[in-house]
């Protein structure tokens, strides 16, 4: 028995990933959680005819409790989105304090489970998800997540349309670092199967991986960022997870992740000067149980990319870490 919770389950993002959940064979139980209409998105997921039973909590009533008791995996995506003009950072002072609600309740209920943070900042969410977790006595970081999968979604999908590769998804890009702007590092020149760009086309691509989420908030023009995009994203790590859980070998993603705490991390924590990272990691019952350091094999052109990565994230981190420490 698999137990799901989607934690932010009625929004733009948290609807379309609960009905991938539900139409999962991975999933026996999923439960719904939001402060607004997680009773009407329940009901109407509830009518598909897959195996995952399906329930939704708002917060009266010890909901936030009901929900999580006896998961297995949450996902969150709880929090408020950019508008045109925002950078993920600035959704710090609104997110920090969501995600650390949410992740108290989930070291109270469920220590146990599997946490993917998909709320940004994610480059300071998840420290404040390790932080609360470490107070609270129950951190495991090989199960502490940073989803980062949009990025790599984002690569194969860019690269495809220049390569003219029919299935994007074939080829395998290394995107590593964090998840907002310069601290996204593609690295193309570790694509598998390996991938010509045209030297005047890399600085473009690698911008438009770096920032491709403004091209949806500009579209979107005020009524959001990506929320189908991430939902599948979140869906597909989820799922890769999943998968790795139940015993399946050989399943590799990046995800941002506490290095000293994942078995190969701490070569990569001395090599970048930071405690989270995004890395290529292999999945397996316990988790996050090897991260793969890459980082030697950059060229030169990454290598200046990594460069303005590790000045970002930095920052970001201790953000993060500051906010759990002295509460605003
Ligand atoms: P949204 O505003 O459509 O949905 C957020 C949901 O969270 C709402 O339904 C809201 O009621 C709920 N919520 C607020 N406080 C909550 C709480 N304390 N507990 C449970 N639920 C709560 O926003 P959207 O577009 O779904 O984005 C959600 C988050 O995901 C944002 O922070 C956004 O920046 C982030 N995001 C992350 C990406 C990534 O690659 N990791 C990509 C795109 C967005």
């Amino acid at each position: 028995m698999v137990k799901a919770v989607v934690a932010g389950a009625a929004g733009g993002i948290g609807q379309p990933l609960s009905l991938l959940l539900k139409a999962s064979p991975y999933i026996d139980h999923l439960s719904l959680y939001d402060v607004v209409n997680t009773p009407g998105v329940a009901t109407d997921l509830s009518h598909i005819s897959s195996v995952a039973k399906i329930d939704g909590f708002l917060p009266k009533d010890d909901g936030l409790k009901k929900a999580l008791t006896g998961a297995d995996i949450v996902v969150i995506p709880a929090g408020i989105p950019r508008k045109p003009g925002m950078t993920r950072d600035d959704l710090f002072k609104i997110n920090a304090g969501i995600v650390k609600g949410l992740i108290e309740g989930i070291a109270e209920t469920c220590p146990d489970a599997y946490i993917l943070v998909i709320s940004n900042p994610v480059n300071s969410t998840v420290p404040i998800a390790a932080e609360v977790l470490k107070k609270a006595g129950k951190f495991n970081p090989q199960k502490l997540f940073g989803v980062t999968t949009l990025d790599v979604v984002r690569a194969e999908t860019f690269v495809a349309e220049l390569s003219g590769e029919k299935d994007p998804a074939k080829t395998v890009i290394p995107v590593i670092g964090g998840h907002s702007g310069e601290t996204i590092v593609p690295l193309f020149s570790l694509a598998k199967p390996s991938v010509k760009i045209p030297e005047d086309k890399l600085d473009a691509l690698t911008k438009r991986v770096q920032f491709g989420g403004d091209e949806v908030v500009a579209a979107k023009d005020g009524a959001g960022s990506a929320t189908l995009s991430m939902a599948y994203a979140g869906f597909r790590f989820a799922e890769k997870l999943l998968k790795a859980a139940k015993g399946e070998s050989g399943i590799v993603e990046p995800t941002f992740v506490y290095l000293p705490g994942v078995p190969g991390g701490d070569a990569i924590a001395k090599e970048t000067g930071l405690e989270y990272f995004s890395v290529p990691v292999e999945l397996g019952k316990k988790g996050a149980e090897k991260a793969h350091n890459i980082i030697g094999q950059a060229n030169e052109y990454e290598k200046k990319l990594l460069k303005a990565c590790y000045e970002g994230l930095g920052g970001n981190i201790s953000k993060g870490v500051e906010f759990v420490a002295n509460p605003p």
